[in-house]
């Protein structure tokens, strides 16, 4: 029996989908001067000049024409962006990012998957948190509440887990972590038996392990994933796609899961396309290069 599927505002995707294309970015990171006095007095101050001092010269904006081409001819299912579309979480910043996602929306209408990172819950800002909150809702349309995650949903044979595991940090961590509540719900769905083909698809901003196996850093680690981390290697969960660490990567466990990590998307110019035939059970993984569009190297 095929999964029935409905979003929690009522859309139904169509049943019975054996392939399934899923475009992956993250980590686009536009930043801008400081807006306001209160942004010079707290953590937004460090953000803020490490993009303008640093980031800025390494972030290509201007690759974000030829990600939209890309992911035309791509024709994916679902997009999806694993966070931080902002440097500091600032209204302005956001409203930018939603400017520059907007044509990716149109290529998947009702089929764009974001999650915040850590740099979209910088500071504990009210204004922040509102424009957050707007982007939350407008790129996932309107769907769900950034309060409702974790939440899952199916599309066909394939299963989507979706995670919010960013909070704001001292001046010093880029960490992030995963609430007890929420790791309790998403143990409970991936313990659950699974419906014939279905794979299992986890979208959050850290990746749970780096590219070698190994725990990442304690200033840039997602805390209280120790459930998730065994979830994807006895193989209860097929795929987690992640971004946070700037450069790509992709991580086979033993049991044939993947974690992809499509790295900042301006900076290193990496789409990574994961295509899941549940019936065949495959899933197999492919990086496109917006860098350099004549390169298209397989995984
Ligand atoms: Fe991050
Ligand atoms: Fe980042």
């Amino acid at each position: 029996m095929l999964i029935n599927h409905r979003f929690a505002n009522g859309t139904k995707l169509p049943l019975g989908t054996t392939r399934m294309r899923i475009a992956h970015i993250s980590d686009i990171h536009v930043g801008l001067p400081p807006d306001g006095m209160k942004s010079l007095v707290d953590k937004r101050i460090l953000g803020t000049l490490n993009f303008l001092l640093r980031r800025r010269r390494k972030i290509h904006l201007d690759w974000l024409a030829g990600a939209v081409d890309r992911l035309q001819a791509l024709q994916p299912d679902w997009i999806v962006c694993t966070g931080d579309l902002t440097s500091v979480s600032s209204p302005l910043e956001f409203a930018l990012a939603e400017g520059f996602m907007a044509p990716l929306l149109e290529l998947c209408p009702e089929r764009f998957l974001y999650v915040p990172g850590n740099h979209d819950v910088y500071v504990s800002d009210r204004r922040c948190e509102k424009a957050l909150a707007h982007a939350f809702s407008y790129l996932n349309s309107q769907r769900w509440d950034l309060t409702d995650l974790p939440v899952e949903f199916s599309h066909g044979e394939t299963r989507f887990f979706v995670v919010q595991e960013c909070l704001p940090t001292n001046w010093f961590l880029s960490s992030g972590r995963v609430p007890e509540e929420a790791v309790d719900t998403l143990l409970g769905w991936l313990d659950q038996p699974r419906q014939p083909g279905e794979k299992r698809v986890l979208v959050g901003h850290f990746p749970l392990l780096d590219g070698h196996g190994r725990a990442l850093g304690r200033r840039r680690r997602l805390a209280n994933a120790e459930g998730l981390r065994q979830a994807l290697a006895d193989g209860r969960l097929d795929v987690s796609l992640c971004g946070h660490i700037h450069s790509p990567f992709t991580r086979r466990e033993e049991s044939g899961s993947l974690e992809v990590c499509a790295g900042a998307l301006t900076v290193a110019g990496k789409i990574n396309l994961v295509e899941i035939a549940p019936n065949e059970g495959n899933v197999s993984q492919t990086w496109f290069d917006i860098s350099d569009p004549r390169i298209a190297e397989g995984v």
